[in-house]
């Protein structure tokens, strides 16, 4: 079968992770041209990861790459106007999380892909992350009995790059950016026909307080209801104040056992250095005394298991395990978490608000 060509439109953070996964792991699909705005950036980013083909203009590229799939890796408010851009050009989409910034974004980006009959693929790495993947077949396979409780925290220091902290970019704070992904692991974990019933939220803003309006640190209970009727409570704890790198746990509690994961430091080599060394994890900022210094980071997190599904989903036909329409369901959350955190009460889903910014429905946002 002919290989799946993939463009990839920007030449950040996380596009350098999808070139290593695509490059080192993904088989059946070539990347073919990258996009950036700035002619500079596009042509040295091709060149590092030796890419045949550069664009700074997204009509050209959409137009002349051949690309079968067009990978977002763009800031939140980008996504929508990029994927409807893609879409309407017949391209496959991947899009990076959160999905988009807006419940009406979410919702006009899964109709068009509907309407034109390609497939849009939400990017959740988490439920391709080998270890929480070999905790999800334990837990199917009944070691800890009725699942009961989940708890997903994900924490560092906060984002690299400025947008993030700009709410009218981002559409939020660490609960877009973070609390996104338990969110979805949740859904994954509780399976097929699941939905989330209430949520609570603690919102507060404790160490960004001089470069953002959004939270930077949450903690959100939520209610899930599994296919055969069953609540679980599941407890989401993010933050962008937490020094020491990237910290990305799970908790599974059932009527017959417990398992913890731990996705950084428990995959690391523990080490101390009085000199420093190049790099210990992603978004630590020190690399003497003791660190966890990381390996494998993008296969350990899940990224070129999930972009292998969605390569084979386009080669085969088929439709992604986790879909674009979970990507939807924890915006619907994300909002319910806002208003929450704004009237003090547990917010019971469905969840909707025509609010541009769901950060908007904490508190008054100011232009920036
Ligand atoms: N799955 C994950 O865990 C994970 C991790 C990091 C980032 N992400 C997501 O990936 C997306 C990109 O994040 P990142 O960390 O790579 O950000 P980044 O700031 O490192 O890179 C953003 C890219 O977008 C380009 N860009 C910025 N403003 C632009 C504009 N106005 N028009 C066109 N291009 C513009 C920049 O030049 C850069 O190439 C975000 O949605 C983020 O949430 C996901």
């Amino acid at each position: 079968m002919s290989v799946i060509k993939v463009a990839v439109l920007g030449t950040g953070f996380i596009s350098n992770i999808h070139m290593e996964s695509f490059q080192r792991f993904v088989r059946g699909a070539e990347v073919v041209a990258v996009w950036n705005p700035n002619p500079e950036h596009a042509k040295q980013f091709a060149e590092q990861h030796k890419i045949a083909q550069y664009y700074s203009d997204i009509d050209a590229l959409l137009r002349e790459s051949g690309c079968d799939v067009v990978d977002i890796c763009l800031p939140n408010y980008l996504h929508h106007a990029y994927c409807l851009k893609a879409i309407e050009a017949g391209k496959h989409v991947i899009v990076e999380k959160p999905f988009c910034v807006s419940l009406r974004e979410a919702d006009e980006m899964l109709a068009a892909a509907r309407e034109k009959g390609v497939t849009l693929f939400y990017a959740e790495q988490l439920c391709f992350a080998p270890k929480y993947e070999r905790v999800r077949a334990l837990i199917n396979a009944g070691a800890v009995g009725d699942v009961y409780m989940l708890k997903q925290a994900e924490r560092h220091s906060g984002p690299h790059t400025p947008w993030f902290y700009d709410v009218h970019r981002s559409g939020g704070g660490c609960v877009l950016d973070l609390a996104c992904h338990g969110f979805g692991w949740f859904k994954w974990m509780l399976g097929k026909g699941c939905r989330i019933k209430s949520v609570q939220a603690n919102l507060s803003t404790v160490y960004h307080n001089e470069i953002t309006q959004g939270e930077d640190n949450a903690v959100v209970i939520l209610e899930y209801e599994t296919a055969d009727g069953k609540t679980v409570t599941c407890l989401s704890e993010t933050s962008w104040a937490k020094p020491g790198g990237m910290d990305d746990r799970i908790e599974v509690y059932g009527t017959k056992g417990v398992t913890y994961a731990d996705l950084f430091q428990g995959n690391a080599a523990l080490t101390y250095s009085t000199e420093g060394y190049d790099y210990a994890m992603e978004k630590a900022d020190l690399s003497t005394g003791w660190t966890f210094t990381i390996y494998e980071e993008a296969f350990n997190q899940g990224y070129p298991q999930e972009l292998q599904h969605f390569i084979d989903c386009i080669r085969d036909g088929s439709q992604p395990v986790f879909s674009a329409q979970n990507g939807r369901d924890v915006m619907e959350a994300v909002y319910a978490v806002y208003e929450s955190a704004r009237t003090g009460k547990k917010v019971e889903l469905p969840f909707t608000s025509d609010a541009e910014l769901p950060i908007s429905l904490w508190k008054a946002i100011h232009s920036s």
